[in-house]
């Protein structure tokens, strides 16, 4: 049986463990596991919002020239690259992962024409489905197939197939999907694949160009830490850049915005999937994390993650039945347990100090991250959930009512 002990041992050998005091603590005593809706405030954005408001009040127009305002999406997405398994120049960071999926997926069914039909599993992020619907009242003949889970994509692959189109982790399982097969066998059909890395991109390895993969997006404000509705990113595979026409193009993406001329005409790379005046002000909030990616070493930050992972459910079995593969190399970013009454259990957590989210019908989920959770935090959370379950807490009326967003 793991002690309070031998987890601060882990902590005391942890070589990221420094990273931690880069973030601000939140509420004495509270323990966050959200990091998979959203992650902590690294310390210095309070002190980067100034710098940026004082741009603003002394700079006004010239800061877009005088200051660093538009190279943001190119310059964070090079600091976000090598945690995902990416070259520097093959992101861009800006807009929400919905729009983003819109500009992926709209840019892969362009490389394949002739084709109409785009692979996708039916337990995705509801945001990704909405995408293919909304892309088909300007494609009608685009047919979504869905399957039931992860095991039956490969088998659903044909020479119809234009896109492969899912999310490397289940949002209410966290069970992931292996990027690198599932890219080899959209290609060996001729297809093209565009994954959502929302729930694994800081946690676990993307590993992007090794993959093969063609196209990705993901959310910036969760394991990332890019803050409350930060912008998320996306990637195309350099090999593909130059093919790509935006079907959402914008003056910033153009070669020469500024030269307003009245056709559109891509700018280089990745240049070309920037689609309007990026939002200077969550990105000077943004550089904060990417700063920190930049520096840590991506395979350190996947081990610590799975041992941290494999620590919570080691220390919660027979307190809650796990619903997240038990093996770290097929689970994202959370741990979930699973519970009838889960919205209740995540009430009453609430109340111990425990910040963890419910997804219907029973998944409790805790994000974790490598960054700032310390191996001590795992067992305190198993602590709080024993004591919780063992009082039937959430029971009590006023958790029967308990907001799950
Ligand atoms: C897999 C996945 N994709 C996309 C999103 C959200 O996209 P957006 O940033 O556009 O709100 C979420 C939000 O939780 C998500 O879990």
């Amino acid at each position: 049986m793991t002690s309070r002990a031998d987890c601060e041992a882990l902590d005391a050998a942890d070589p990221l463990r420094a990273l931690a005091d880069r973030f601000a603590p939140g509420d004495p005593g509270t323990l966050y596991f959200d990091a998979n809706s959203i992650g902590a405030m690294p310390k210095d954005v309070p002190a980067r919002i100034d710098a940026l408001l004082k741009e603003w009040r002394n700079l006004r127009r010239r800061g877009w020239s005088e200051s660093n305002w538009l190279d943001a999406p190119r310059r964070l997405g090079a600091k976000l690259a090598p945690i995902l398994g990416a070259s520097p120049d093959e992101i861009v960071v800006g807009d929400t992962t919905s729009i983003n999926l819109f500009k992926t997926l709209a840019a892969a069914l362009s490389l394949r024409p002739s084709r109409s039909r785009i692979v996708s599993q039916a337990g995705t992020f509801p945001t990704d489905l909405y995408v293919v619907q909304g892309l088909k009242t300007l494609r009608p003949e685009l047919e979504l197939h869905l399957v039931p889970d992860g095991a039956a994509v490969e088998a659903a692959i044909d020479d119809r197939t234009a896109v492969v189109y899912l999310s490397q982790v289940d949002y209410r399982s966290a069970r992931r999907l292996d990027i690198k097969g599932l890219t080899a066998a959209a290609h060996a059909k001729g297809a093209l694949t565009v994954w959502d890395l929302s729930h694994g991109a800081g946690a676990v390895p993307a590993d992007l160009d090794a993959s093969g993969a063609d196209f990705a997006v993901g959310c910036g404000y969760k394991y990332l830490c890019g803050g409350p509705g930060s912008p998320a990113y996306a990637f195309i595979a350099r090999r593909r850049q130059e093919a790509v026409k935006p079907a959402l193009a914008g003056w910033m993406g153009h070669a020469n915005p500024f030269t307003f001329s009245t056709d559109y005409a891509p700018g280089p790379g990745m240049a070309r999937f920037v689609v309007g005046t990026p939002s200077v002000i969550a990105n000077a909030i943004m550089e904060g994390a990417c700063d920190i990616w930049a520096e840590v070493d991506p395979a350190q930050v996947f081990a610590k993650h799975a041992a941290l992972g494999d620590l919570l459910i080691s220390l919660t079995k027979g307190i809650l039945e796990l619903g997240s593969p038990a093996d770290a190399s097929e689970r994202g970013g959370f741990v979930a347990l699973r519970h009838a009454a889960g919205a209740a259990v995540v009430g009453a957590l609430a109340d111990a100090g425990v910040v963890c989210s419910f997804r219907p019908p029973d998944s409790i989920r805790f994000g974790l991250s490598a960054l700032y959770h310390r191996y001590v935090d795992m067992w305190e959370v198993a602590e709080r959930l024993c004591r919780i379950a063992h009082d039937e807490t959430w029971k009590d009326a006023k958790y029967q009512k308990t907001k799950t967003i």
